[in-house]
């Protein structure tokens, strides 16, 4: 569709609430509740109205393929004059009544639209780091914004499955593997797109925590497991951001398809958490018509693609389920009512989204604060870092003179300036691997103009070495790609292993900057003195890994991720289906439950390479004088933080909850609470967190309620979990109550 079509398009939608005002649209009425407003609409409509509502569509090219009876001509054309071309999807408003479209695009990084270029956030791991949900907010605002100028109102964000599997493609749109750190963090980007007058989903949902197989995988898992781990994350992010929408994941769960899963749907997220807004399908992850209806999927999106299995929402697939009783026409409302919901309690009805024109600047900004903020220092022996009075700089590998690495598959954002690498398989589908154009190479020589900054590609050894041997330091840039629809291997890939250790061999000063969808190992990590884990950095990735090397920024970016030491330490030795072609079924079993990332290692007792949470700075910090205490029956903790190094910097000072076995953990120790804190030198600040009750509790099945056990927990606060120099203990009496919210 031209721009000046959507454009007229969206401007038929802007113009129908003034129209209707006072003219028999009480669901155009802002000063009705938006459940009231929904209600009001759903009885104006007509049952094919509805049906229109619940059916999603994806590329008009394929979607004329389809034949006529199952989607209509008219559908076919008003897909084919609204859908904006190469994004995730459209859904048809209804204009004699002035509800508008949906225009959905992908995701948690930026707008994703084949050929339109967009600012790109650092991944959502990379902001995670951040440990400051204002980063992630600040992001959504700017997507948000971007997004509605393009002439989009739903955005596919919100990615909140766990890295229960360090090697799971996805972990990069995720946001680390503490259901805590996941709620404020995804919660902050939810809360910021949605700020913007945009609805947001938060997906995928539930347990899609591995991508081999990710269609025909089924997981098991119990149900108490669940709750305290993947399900808490979503019902954390839920309680943060109240997304209008969520997303059902391909997966099975316990033997039943996520979007047709009553358990999920309907018991957990419609029952107990009272949500109000959709449960809308990943696009081809629907496998029936009234088990999916009346076990809570309301709307079949992104049809036709990814091998779906039938156009189950389809009117014609629909009615004749209606007419004999197996979907009641209730539902049919009750799905029309949530789709709607949010459009009124997001503002998409009252200020809808215009195409208009971008700050791309003021975007590239945003980008880069966050991706400084974010920027995880693991390692600086000898206070290598920052560099001071260099004369010559070595910078080798990954494609550093051109780019920074991003992550592949459907969050994919082409960059203002389109990548600055092509040609690297894969180049189509979960490709092409794209590198934001911000080359560490050309911001190092504009950071350190009076210094000599030579590149070697590092794909000849002996050339990477030669010029290592004569430059004061040498940073070598290693890169895992990871993307949708496959797993990677925490091993890093050719030679850059070999390449690492011989640079660190030829000059001690050596710099390993990380970019990398996960968890990586390090098998030269005792041979060099600093490593930078810089994620996927974003637009500006260069110039915040430059600025961070040269001390202009501070790192204050702590670990959303344990790094495992070795592949012998993780919980699955190999992921069912690895490597094989999608679409064979295979099952794993989560018999780890809820002991995911560092609550893992310490049942195990294993010793990570880099412990969740860990982070340096260039100063120091000390926290101390923790105390807890019963605020009513809820648990608070304030620590004190001091700076107690020279320069500025800041901290995520960290509480952890540690309780004995007769609570019913699955771990010893659990996050509880955390403040990224900002501190002058000498400066010190007490922080006052509360504790989520749950985080206390375990889950009790047969009663489906939170149990807290009574007895003594421990409190401890630090900078790392595995970094906590004060404790302090309290009794807590037993407390139990039901999952549903109130
Ligand atoms: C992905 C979703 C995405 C959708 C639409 C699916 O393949 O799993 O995360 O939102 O495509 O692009």
């Amino acid at each position: 569709m031209s721009k000046a079509l959507r454009i007229a398009a969206l401007m038929a939608f802007v113009s129908t609430p003034a129209l209707a005002q006072g003219t028999g649209q009480p669901w155009m009425d802002s000063s009705k509740t938006p459940e009231q407003r929904a209600q009001a609409a759903v009885a104006a409509m007509t049952l094919d109205e509805k049906l229109l509502m619940v059916m999603g569509y994806t590329d008009p090219d394929q979607l004329m393929k389809e034949p006529d009876d199952i989607v209509p001509a008219a559908i076919k054309a008003d897909v084919r004059a609204n859908h904006i071309a190469g994004s995730a999807g459209y859904i048809a408003g209804i204009p004699r009544l002035g509800i508008p479209g949906q225009w959905q695009t992908d995701a948690s990084i930026g707008v994703r639209v084949t050929n339109m270029e967009r600012t790109a956030l650092p991944s959502s791991l990379a902001t995670a780091a951040s440990f400051d949900p204002k980063i992630t907010f600040d992001g959504g605002v700017m997507i948000a914004n971007e997004a509605r100028a393009s002439g989009f109102n739903t955005f596919l964000a919100g990615g909140g499955n766990l890295a229960r599997e360090p090697r799971n493609g996805r972990n990069f749109e995720y946001t680390g593997e503490d259901p805590v750190l996941t709620g404020a963090m995804t919660g902050g980007l939810i809360n910021g797109i949605q700020s913007r007058h945009m609805v947001s989903t938060m997906k995928h949902w539930a347990v899609n925590d591995q991508e081999s197989q990710r269609t025909t995988v089924d997981v098991t898992i119990t149900k108490a497991a669940m709750r305290q781990s993947d399900l808490l994350a979503f019902e954390l992010i839920y309680d943060t951001a109240n997304p209008g929408s969520v997303m059902c994941s391909y997966n099975l769960v316990n033997h039943d398809w996520a979007c047709e899963n009553d358990y999920l749907n309907n018991q957990v997220l419609k029952g107990d958490w009272g949500f109000k807004g959709y449960v809308m399908s990943d696009w081809g992850a629907v496998h029936s018509a009234a088990k999916a209806a009346n076990n809570g999927l309301d709307q079949f999106t992104g049809y036709p693609c990814c091998g779906h299995h039938g156009a189950f929402f389809a009117a014609k697939n629909l009615k004749p389920e209606i007419e004999n009783g197996n979907i009641a026409i209730s539902r049919i409302d009750d799905m029309a009512q949530r789709i709607l919901w949010p459009l009124f309690a997001k503002g998409v009805v009252d200020d809808p989204a215009k195409v208009g024109p971008i700050d791309f600047t003021a975007d590239a900004a945003v980008s880069q604060n966050a991706a400084e903020h974010s920027l995880v220092l693991l390692k600086n022996d000898g206070n290598l870092l920052p560099l001071t009075g260099v004369k010559s700089v070595a910078i080798i590998g990954g494609h550093a003179d051109k780019g920074v690495m991003a992550g592949g598959g459907s969050s994919g954002v082409t960059p203002i300036g389109g990548s600055a690498v092509t040609g690297i398989a894969p180049t189509t589908w979960p490709g092409p691997v794209v590198f934001m154009p911000s080359s560490p190479l050309k911001a190092m020589q504009a950071a350190l103009p009076s210094a000599k900054v030579a590149y070697a590609s590092g794909d000849k050894i002996a050339e990477a070495v030669a010029l290592a041997k004569k430059s004061d330091v040498a940073i070598v840039f290693v890169t895992q790609w990871l993307g949708e629809s496959f797993d990677g291997h925490l091993e890093l890939q050719g030679n850059q292993d070999a390449l690492v250790a011989a640079v660190a061999k030829a000059n001690p000063k050596t710099i390993v900057v990380v970019e990398s969808g996960g968890a990586i190992l390090m098998p030269w990590l005792d041979k060099v003195p600093a490593v930078l884990e810089a994620f996927y950095p974003g637009m500006r990735g260069g110039e915040a890994i430059t600025n961070i090397l040269t001390g202009k920024v501070n790192p204050s970016g702590h670990l959303p991720i344990s790094f495992p030491a070795s592949n012998a330490q993780l919980a699955h030795a190999e992921i069912p289906g690895f490597g094989k072609p999608d679409g064979i079924p295979v099952a794993v079993t989560y018999d780890e439950g809820a002991a995911i990332g560092y609550k893992w290692y310490d049942v195990k007792g294993f010793k990570p390479l880099f412990a969740f949470g860990h982070g340096l700075s260039y100063t120091s910090f000390a926290v101390s004088d923790v105390r807890p205490r019963l605020d009513g029956s809820s648990l608070k903790v304030s620590a004190t933080v001091t700076n107690t190094g020279k320069r500025d910097g800041a901290t995520a000072a960290q509480i952890y909850i540690g309780a004995d076995a007769t609570a019913g953990w699955e771990a010893p120790k659990r996050l509880g609470a955390f403040a990224k804190v900002d501190l002058k030198p000498g400066e010190s600040r007490v922080v006052d967190l509360a504790i989520d009750p749950r985080v206390l509790a375990r889950y009790d099945e047969a009663s489906d309620s939170w149990v807290i056990a009574p007895g003594t927990y421990h409190v401890m606060a630090g900078e790392a979990s595995d970094n906590l120099p004060v404790t302090a203990d309290i009794t807590l009496p037993g407390y139990m109550w039901s999952a549903v919210h109130k």
